[in-house]
């Protein structure tokens, strides 16, 4: 143990963190008066508008209560009859949602084998047999995961080749963006970027992460092609993912993208990751695998260190086989809580050595 007192944010998760005060101050002026509800109201035609210039492009945006709905929601809108979800073995949808894909949707999943999160055009190439013959569901959406679960990013390339892949094989692409935003800043951090990655290499809709980048809550689906957007607003109420007063969604969104918010805010995020990192790197006992790509670090600590350390300032574990746990910095981590965390993880782990 240790008697430095714990970071006043620990680092279990970017869920963990509260909303920005921008957020806030939005959801506050949203508040006054009486609007419509179900999104005909000024605020939920504005964030569409940001969408679209965000996109440089005519895209339809849904705003929803949360991740897994917006997902739910996207496949929902993208998949056909007798149509399968092809994703990694790691995916959100697949081990984080409680098949809630293949209740709602009615639909196989087809999580294929990676050992990073990260899907490789030769797995699709593979499904190849799949088509046409009746026996088999028809793969007819492919979902990866900017950044990934396991905190890695597709690079530009890789996501645009994925998506030929795909579309050869009248495949649409859907990008679960829970961590968008990081994504776009770990990548360059322009909206250039955004679009390099999204748009212009050719995926067809988007989770647009917003809860764990400041919002209290909220999600949106971007159709970056509009098509398939026609039955949306029927499906999103069928999933019981239309908010009534959406207007408070979307004001969280307007403050998220207005000036950057939302590139800077994960932009800071990463940087904690990376400091993290760097004032943990050598401390006796620490293994890492790799630098932090995103918001995330996972370090193996020596195994009788973890509880203690996490007794002092929480977070999960991540490989328990290999000792292997996650600490994760957010929009509002401080640089005191980086270098109070990295202390109290010195002064533990030589206690335990
Ligand atoms: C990759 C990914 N997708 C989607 C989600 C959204 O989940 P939720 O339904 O909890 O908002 C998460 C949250 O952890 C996530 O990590």
């Amino acid at each position: 143990m240790t008697s430095l007192p714990p970071p006043a944010r620990a680092f279990a998760s970017d869920n963990a963190a509260g909303a920005h005060p921008a957020v806030l101050e939005a959801v506050t002026r949203a508040n006054d008066g009486h609007v419509l509800a179900y999104g005909d109201d000024p605020h939920t035609r504005e964030c569409e508008g940001r969408f679209r210039d965000l996109f440089g492009a005519p895209v339809e945006t849904l705003l929803t209560f949360n991740g897994t709905g917006a997902n739910v929601l996207a496949l929902a809108s993208m998949l056909g009859p007798a149509e399968a979800v092809v994703c990694t073995d790691w995916a959100h949808i697949a081990v984080d949602e409680t098949g809630a894909p293949e209740r709602v949707l009615g639909s196989k999943l087809i999580d294929l084998t990676t050992t990073d999160g990260k899907l490789r055009p030769d797995q699709l190439r593979e499904l190849e047999h799949l088509r046409g013959v009746q026996h088999h569901a028809q793969p007819g959406v492919v979902s990866i995961t900017q950044s990934t679960e396991l905190g890695g990013l597709y690079t530009v390339d890789e996501i645009a080749e994925l998506c030929d892949v795909a579309h050869s094989m009248e495949m649409t692409v859907h990008l679960d963006g829970a961590r968008i935003a990081n994504a776009t800043a770990a990548l360059g951090g322009g909206v250039e970027t955004l679009r390099a990655f999204t748009i212009d290499a050719g995926v067809d809709v988007v989770s647009f992460g917003g809860t764990k980048n400041g919002l209290l809550g909220g999600e949106a689906v971007v159709y970056l092609d509009p098509t398939l957007a026609r039955s949306a607003r029927y499906l999103r109420k069928q999933v019981t993912q239309l908010p009534s007063k959406m207007r408070f969604i979307a004001a969280q969104f307007n403050a998220l993208l207005d000036r950057d918010l939302w590139i800077r805010s994960a932009e800071h995020a990463n940087a904690m990751a990376r400091l993290l990192h760097q004032l943990t790197l050598d401390v006796p006992g620490i293994e890492y695998d790799a630098p932090p790509a995103v918001n995330s670090v996972f370090p193996c600590l020596p195994p009788d260190a973890i509880e203690p350390l996490r007794a002092w300032c929480f977070f999960w574990d991540w490989d328990v086989s290999r000792h292997q746990v996650r600490w994760m910095t957010a929009w509002d981590t401080t640089d005191d809580d980086v270098r109070t965390f990295a202390e109290g993880v010195r002064h533990i782990l030589a206690g335990c050595n």
